[in-house]
């Protein structure tokens, strides 16, 4: 196994069933996401698209444990989410989710090493004096090395979103998340970011997207569409990616992602 590849990674990693994530509101319950069945093998790289509102960032949440679904059932990584306490949730999130976001989101108190090692404390899964040289040798991989020991409001954003995906890296988890990842970068950054994402996908990393981009389309094996909490077929025929999405999503979850 090699640092950036996740541990004991087997189909299927991730397993939902009318999965439904009802919110309260003043003017009656509302409904984000609708009734979503869906398989993700493990090694897949998948991009999740759809109009502002339609259910993303809600969904690619419900397959890290950090909301709760009101309906449903996900395993994820070996878990039954549905079934697990708020406790257990949080410490299974930690040791098999990584999440990327937008604005990176890094503590800007510490150190960009500091801050790859913090959910390697966490987490206690590697030895306190392995946590260190592990997170200077993630950085070495994603090319951010020379920053281990600056603050990150140093870093230019493409350098910050590197670092953060190294933090997302840090406990090896079999799930990496990415909520618009490339949002806040240049179009070269994000393409580098994207390329980044998918070496680790050809290492073995299960990737889940969430993206705007055309271009990052173009990066994923498979492409989710969401409208108004249901997962649809894409219609954005842009590309042959568009195509192969639609036929991938008839048969989602299948041997033919992994082609
Ligand atoms: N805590 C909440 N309470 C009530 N409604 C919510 C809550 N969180 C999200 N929603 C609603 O659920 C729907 C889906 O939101 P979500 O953030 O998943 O959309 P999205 O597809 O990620 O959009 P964007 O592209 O703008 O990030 C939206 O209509 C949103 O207003
Ligand atoms: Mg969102």
């Amino acid at each position: 196994m090699t640092l950036l590849q996740s541990p004991g990674a087997a189909a299927p990693l991730i397993a939902l069933r009318g999965v439904c994530k009802r919110y309260p509101t003043p003017a009656g319950a509302f409904d984000a996401v609708r009734d979503v069945d869906l398989d993700i093998a493990a090694g897949e790289f998948v991009a999740v698209i759809g109009q502002s509102g339609s259910g993303k960032s809600t969904l690619l949440n419900l397959l890290g444990g950090i909301d709760r679904a009101s309906a449903g059932r996900l395993e994820v990584a070996g878990a039954a989410l549905h079934d697990m306490s708020e406790r257990a949730l949080s410490r299974w999130r930690g040791r098999h989710v990584g999440i990327v976001f937008q604005f990176f989101q890094l503590l800007p108190t510490l150190t960009v090493a500091e801050n790859v090692m913090l959910p390697m404390d966490f987490a206690a899964r590697w030895p306190a004096r392995e946590r260190r040289p592990r997170a200077l040798d993630l950085l070495t991989r994603l090319g951010v090395a020379a920053q281990a020991d600056k603050l990150p409001g140093a870093l230019s954003g493409g350098q910050q979103q590197r670092v953060a995906l190294a933090r997302a890296l840090a406990n090896a988890p079999a799930l990496l998340l990415a909520d618009e990842p490339t949002g806040n970068l240049d179009s070269r950054t994000a393409q580098e970011l994207l390329e980044l994402l998918a070496e680790l996908v050809r290492g073995g990393q299960t990737v889940v997207m969430v993206t705007h981009e055309r271009a990052a389309l173009g990066y994923a094996r498979r492409v989710l569409s969401l409208r108004d909490g249901r997962l649809v077929a894409p219609e954005h025929a842009q590309s042959e990616h568009a195509g192969l999405a639609q036929a991938q999503l008839a048969q989602h979850g299948s041997e033919q992602a992994h082609g």
